[in-house]
């Protein structure tokens, strides 16, 4: 089976601005956490462009902050970013072009905190790539360091709609652009494999223009979904403790949220 992301993480100005309200969720649980941890230097794999990893540096801690995506156009817009950071913030950053299931980083073996956040992890589809992907950060890592892998607790009603058939189309939302330029609306469609466990997403932009003009895309995005035994397994397999996992970005306890954020440690 081929999986894609089609160019989700292509139209990163759309990207950024459907995700604006997810930063209000999470960037104060990422930035508790760096508090918590102290880290002198943190890797963010899947960094996209830096919705998250601009907030860090503009939060307490002097620590230097590596980022690697797969996405050319989501680097470009991290770098387009950083570049309006003053010069002190833009020297702690390195960015790297990457698969985060194949990477060598110069620092290996000297990061005191890696991040996974916001459903990356859910881009690897097979069994190898996960299982590389958590040995090798595990490598990454400095004795005692933290691996925190941020993803949804599956919904077995929501998956059940979708199993082995396409879903009813969902509207997810209704965005405005920058000065009103544009409203956008977002649809998705789903179909979920249960033997492989991957939702095959189709997401549909459409895009009024104040000037009267429409535009809409589609685009397709895969992702692997992961049950929490299998997460935890794949921590234990690579050789990390696992610390903690909470169930949400207000540090509820595992359970009681609708996601699993795991803290594993390399000991
Ligand atoms: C949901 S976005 C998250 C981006 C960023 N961490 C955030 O929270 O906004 C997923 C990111 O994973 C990247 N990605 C997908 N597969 C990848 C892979 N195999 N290795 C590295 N990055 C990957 C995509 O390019 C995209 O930027």
């Amino acid at each position: 089976m081929a999986y894609a992301v089609g160019e989700y993480y292509e139209r990163v100005s759309d990207y950024d601005l459907e995700y604006q309200e997810q930063s209000e969720q999470d960037v104060p649980f990422w930035r508790e956490l760096v508090m918590r941890f102290t880290p002198d230097r943190v890797l963010e794999l899947a960094c996209g462009s830096g919705r998250i990893g601009i907030e860090l540096l503009r939060g307490p801690g002097n620590f230097a902050l590596e980022g690697l995506d797969i996405a050319p156009e989501m680097l470009t817009a991290y770098r387009r970013k950083l570049a309006l950071e003053p010069e002190q913030v833009q020297r702690r950053v390195t960015l790297y072009e990457g698969d985060m299931s194949d990477y060598q980083l110069p620092n290996k073996g000297l990061f005191d905190l890696i991040l996974l956040p916001f459903n990356s992890i859910c881009h690897l589809y097979e069994l190898e790539q996960q299982i590389a992907t958590f040995k090798n950060t595990y490598d990454h890592l400095r004795p005692g360091g933290r691996f925190v892998v941020d993803t949804f607790l599956p919904d077995i009603d929501y998956l059940s709609d979708a199993l082995n058939r396409p879903s009813h189309v969902y509207m997810e939302g209704e965005i405005n652009g920058p000065d009103d330029e544009f409203t956008m609306l977002l649809y998705s469609s789903r179909k979920y494999e249960v033997i492989e466990q991957t939702q095959h997403i189709v997401w549909t932009h459409e895009k009024f223009f104040a000037t009267g003009e429409n535009e809409r895309y589609l685009t397709r995005l895969d992702m692997h979904v992961f049950f929490p035994r299998e997460l935890q397994l794949l921590f234990l397999i690579s050789g990390f403790r696992i610390d903690a996992i909470y169930g949400d970005y207000d540090w509820k306890p595992f359970g009681r949220g609708t996601r699993q954020i795991v803290v594993g440690r390399k000991s």
